[in-house]
């Protein structure tokens, strides 16, 4: 059991009769912040205090009277007001890392009461090349995605691409006057790509050619069969675009219902709504007039159009007649922030979506260039992601090649090696930051051997595993013989030097850090966990010496810290979506 959830229980046990709901106050157990005052620090004495009647440091006295901690932790100490530090007994750690050698899951429990999840991420306007914003949501949606089911809850991922919007017009009025049928046949993705592109300029530079594109778009969307017949045409191609980027990523949905989908429910939902009196007209468009807001959100322009509010309004319907969820999340940027502020609150007005269903805008910054502005490159255009791609495993393969200085890698294991860590520094650059900033991209910072980088992380691995190949330890081999000796009343782990120990318990808080990615669906709270467990390791590192330890129990109980380290970092990364190499 991992240490907080112990203290958590056994503090729970202890209030029952002194606070009139221990569960309140159990949020009040943290980690300490100088091991002085021992690993973690119980708080809850202060505002308990307050709502008994009696004075901090008794009401501390009173809890640690009724604590059974006598088998797990040292004495606990009473501090300062009322704090309450814990240090757990050397015993009691080295039991529950054991624990967790014979466990895939590294201690981490799966949630009692799983939820069911319908998760929106990646949604790239299809039609146009993904750029470099696309990375943001669909691995930050990646990461929830996978975190969320390794929790244990269902989950239901959905591609909600964009596949009916004016792209499509714009496509169309290329492909009438600008088609290059040569360059479509070689390459259709590319041609599509290029009249995208073109359209856009001469619609941006001139109204009456952006008319025409939203002719061709409202032509399609009212079922004018040359335009739908152009349309499903260039869908394949788009969606094999998008799917070799996402194959790179490693990423993969259950459902891509884009906005097309839910074309055929647009006109009746707009129907219901006007019928019912919850939209009304205003200036010819319908509207829904949201109670405490003076900006109504319009579901249907005067001119008959549906908009991108119609769309996900009949979208959330259907999701919640379909999957049932107990929380919807759209991981979108956070300029959308006033469209789903909007929605929520309509779909809750209008009874789509009850009290009890969680949504959540899980919102995120912009990528910024050096200049602190949206990342662009050097001729203003957006950075395409597969560009970006590329030169991240470029970029990745001088520092593999500068590493293997004595050539141990054969070429493929090398290229091999630069496509995981380029990928990886690229992935986690995005992840390990708080998601509602903007960051600056740097492939410099993202790939440096030392930081807060996947490439740091992903050499702590490969470093440990050295050790054992240099050392002829097959961990799988170590692993079990511990669990042997430990069953047979030994002590396969020990942990003597203070370095040891710190390893330990942050080794043991990976279920918190997993556990606290959910709270709020921040993904970068694993990344600094783990960042934080690379640098515990060095620490241990520097001060214990491994395969030249002392003596033998000495060296398997090192090698058993330096498995759980290199466990805890595989499967760390694997939930964000990041790979780890042998060797690099
Ligand atoms: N396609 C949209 C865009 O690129 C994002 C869609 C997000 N999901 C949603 N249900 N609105 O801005």
């Amino acid at each position: 059991m991992n240490p907080l959830d112990l203290l958590k229980s056994r503090f729970a046990e202890a209030l029952e009769g002194i606070a009139e709901n221990p569960a309140e106050y159990l949020e009040q157990i943290r980690v300490s912040q100088n091991p002085k005052f021992g690993d973690y620090q119980a708080n809850m004495a202060m505002p308990l205090a307050k709502k008994i009647g009696k004075n901090p440091r008794e009401t501390a006295a009173l809890i640690v009277e009724k604590l059974r901690w006598d088998d797990i932790l040292d004495p606990p100490e009473i501090a300062g007001p009322g704090f309450i530090n814990l240090r757990f007994k050397t015993e009691t750690l080295e039991k529950a890392l054991l624990d967790t050698l014979a466990d895939e899951r590294l201690g981490v429990a799966k949630v009692e009461t799983p939820r069911t999840y319908v998760l929106d991420y990646s949604a790239p306007n299809v039609a146009k090349p993904m750029h470099v914003g696309h990375i943001r949501s669909t691995m930050i949606g990646n990461a929830l995605d996978k975190i969320l089911r390794f929790a244990g809850h269902n989950v239901v991922s959905d591609n909600h691409i964009g596949d009916w919007g004016t792209q499509f017009g714009m496509i169309i009025y290329g492909w009438r006057h600008f088609l290059d049928k040569d360059a479509y046949e070689k390459n259709p993705v590319e041609e599509l790509a290029r009249l995208y592109r073109l359209v856009r300029q001469k619609a941006d530079a001139d109204p009456a050619v952006m008319t025409e594109v939203l002719g061709e778009t409202s032509k399609l969307h009212h079922g004018d069969a040359e335009n739908l017949r152009l349309w499903e045409s260039f869908l394949p191609n788009c969606r094999t675009e998008i799917d070799r980027v996402y194959k790179r990523l490693g990423v993969g949905f259950d459902h891509t219902l884009g906005e097309s989908f839910y074309n055929d429910r647009l006109g009746p939902l707009t129907e219901k709504l006007r019928s019912s009196g919850q939209a009304r007209e205003s200036q010819g468009a319908l509207c829904i007039f949201l109670e405490g807001e003076e900006v109504p959100m319009l579901i249907q322009k005067k001119d008959g159009a549906f908009l991108y509010a119609t769309t996900d309004l009949a979208t959330l319907e259907y999701r919640v007649e379909t999957f049932r969820p107990d929380a919807v999340l759209y991981v979108v940027d956070f300029r959308q922030s006033l469209h789903f502020k909007q929605l929520f609150k309509a779909v809750r007005q209008l009874g789509i979506v009850d009290e009890k269903t969680e949504l959540v805008h899980v919102k995120f910054g912009t990528v910024l260039g050096d200049d602190g502005k949206p990342f662009k490159t050097r001729s203003g255009e957006t950075v395409g992601l597969e560009s970006l791609l590329d030169e991240a495993e470029r970029r990745a393969l001088e520092v593999v090649t500068a590493n293997d200085k004595d050539g141990a890698l054969s070429e493929a294991e090398r290229l091999e090696t630069a496509r995981v860590i380029g990928i990886g520094a690229l992935v986690y650059a995005d992840l390990s930051q708080n998601r509602d900033s903007d960051y600056v991209f740097s492939f410099d910072k993202m790939l440096a051997m030392n930081g807060n980088t996947a490439t740091y992380m992903q050499y702590a691995f490969a470093r440990i595993r050295s050790i054992f190949a240099k050392g002829k330890v097959d961990p799988e081999k170590l692993r079990r013989g511990a669990l042997e000796t430990a069953q047979g009343g030994g002590t396969p782990l020990k942990l003597t030097e203070p370095a040891e120990r710190a390893l330990a318990i942050e080794l043991l808080k990976f279920s918190d850090a997993v556990h606290s990615v959910l709270k709020d669906y921040r993904p970068n709270m694993l990344t600094a966990y783990l960042f934080d467990l690379a640098g515990r390791y060095s620490a241990f590192f520097e001060k214990c010496p491994v395969l030249k330890a002392e003596d033998e129990a000495v060296r398997r109980s090192r090698l058993l810290l330096c498995d759980r380290t290199a466990e805890t970092i595989r499967l760390g990364l694997s939930l964000l979506g990041i790979g780890t190499v042998e060797k690099m």
